[in-house]
């Protein structure tokens, strides 16, 4: 045991399985070298030695995990929310991102960024950039510093949108890709670059079998969106009139799962086959419900996902979703899927709390390893939530609390942050 071991002391929740929450009050979490020991009522005498953090009365939980979140949209979270995916992009989405070709801007907003991803609650996050290089890579620089464990992608998008954020051909969009790949490769110990096409609209034939190259050479993950929109899902139609499903345009060049490991946002409007095709290679679901909701997209059949066994977990979607808290998308999970149920389709129960809870943990963590949970053997990621503003004359489970903090954590309430063991404030 080397000096990064020590002692958790405090009331737990955490899953080890999508149906249960597991609690344990005043116990003793134990993590060696970043690693879960287990937590333990008494300390086993081995551990003694150790130094232990008092969090006494406070509620830890794992590190939550955000499956998809975009950095430049961070800026104008909570505005423009009155249009759908297409006409959304073109009025605010593009525009803002354009701004990123100025690194002064870039550092202002990705400090921000940045700065507010390390006071909350996630502490692994899959994020797309622009397509800027020199930005991305001051991004990655600033992500870093945090301490949280980050994938970022720089975006490619060659096709279908303004002059001002488009690249200038396939070509040259894999060259700055390779570039940007070079330049920060070794640089980071905890921020890895992630493959990123931004949708199948926005990028050419040609793009896609570069990027595809890429990702074989560079054994990089991959990140896209997915069947978020009907007129989006249209468009795909006509741009791949050969592709069965949205999917299909993706496994047309290599890249839909299997060898790379990938994550598509969204997936409310997947058809059964594209479903089977997800489940076959491991793609990962990032299921977004309220940026489904702001956008006015649907929402997504996550019950379905669930007990089929596919990969899922949530994302923030900044700016489609006005929240980074992952916590709110625990909550947001559950209450979407109760309005999919009493609307839409009875056939799907709703989401409990403990399965949505799993979704933020264990489910989108899995992207990254064995994250998410305290169970022995688990990188240790864990936030200490001060829930004791949250008055009430009642007598709360340690459970109860956790349902509590999910529909009323705010950022304020986190007290201190670890990552892979590390303490990171
Ligand atoms: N599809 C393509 N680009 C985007 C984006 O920036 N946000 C969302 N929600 N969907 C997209
Ligand atoms: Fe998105």
């Amino acid at each position: 045991m080397n000096s990064n071991s020590f002692v958790l002391k405090g009331d737990f929740c955490y899953s080890r399985d999508p149906r249960h929450l597991e609690t344990v009050r005043d116990g003793f979490l134990v993590s060696v070298d970043g690693v879960s020991a287990g937590i333990y009522q008494i300390l086993p005498e081995p551990y003694w030695g150790l130094p232990v953090e008092d969090w006494s009365g406070r509620l830890i939980i794992p590190g939550l995990t955000d499956l998809h979140v975009h950095a430049p949209q961070y800026a104008f979270r909570g505005l423009g929310m009155d249009l759908e995916l297409l006409d959304w992009l073109e009025a605010h989405v593009f525009p803002e991102e354009a701004k990123y070709r100025d690194l002064d801007y870039a550092g202002k907003a990705y400090g921000i960024f940045a700065g507010d991803l390390k006071r909350g609650a996630t502490t692994r996050a899959c994020i797309f950039a622009t397509a800027h290089t020199e930005a991305t890579e001051l991004l990655m620089d600033l992500l870093e510093e945090t301490g949280l464990e980050t994938l970022v992608g720089r975006v490619n998008m060659d096709r279908n949108c303004p002059d001002f954020i488009r690249e200038s051909g396939a070509r040259s969009s894999a060259k700055e890709t390779v570039r940007w790949l070079e330049e920060t490769s070794g640089k980071y110990r905890r921020t890895r670059p992630i493959l990123t096409p931004r949708f199948i609209p926005s990028c050419t034939d040609e793009l896609m079998e570069r990027l595809a190259e890429i990702q074989r050479e560079y054994h990089l993950p991959v990140q896209s969106h997915l069947s978020e929109n009907g007129g989006e899902g249209a468009w795909v139609q006509e741009l791949c009139p050969a592709s069965r499903f949205y999917g299909d345009a993706y496994d047309a060049f290599g890249l839909f799962g299997g060898g790379a490991k990938t994550i598509m946002a969204h997936c409310v409007l997947s058809c059964d086959e594209e479903i089977a095709l997800m489940k076959e290679r491991g793609v990962y679901i990032a299921h977004c419900p309220q940026s489904n909701t702001n956008l006015s997209s649907g929402v997504a059949p996550v019950r379905r996902y669930l007990d089929e066994g596919l990969n899922i977990g949530l994302g923030s979607d900044v700016a489609g979703g006005s929240s980074l808290s992952i916590l709110r998308a625990v909550a947001d999970a559950v209450q979407c899927s109760k309005l999919r149920w009493r609307l839409l389709d009875q056939t799907l129960a709703p989401l409990t709390v403990a399965e949505a809870f799993w979704l933020g943990t264990v489910g989108g963590g899995s992207f990254f390893g064995k994250v998410g949970s305290f169970a022995p053997g688990y990188e240790l990621d864990a936030v200490v939530l001060d829930d004791s503003h949250l008055k009430t004359p009642l007598e709360l489970s340690v459970g109860d609390r956790l349902e509590r903090a999910v529909y009323l954590t705010e950022e304020r309430d986190v007290a201190a942050k670890y990552v892979k063991g590390q303490k990171i404030f």
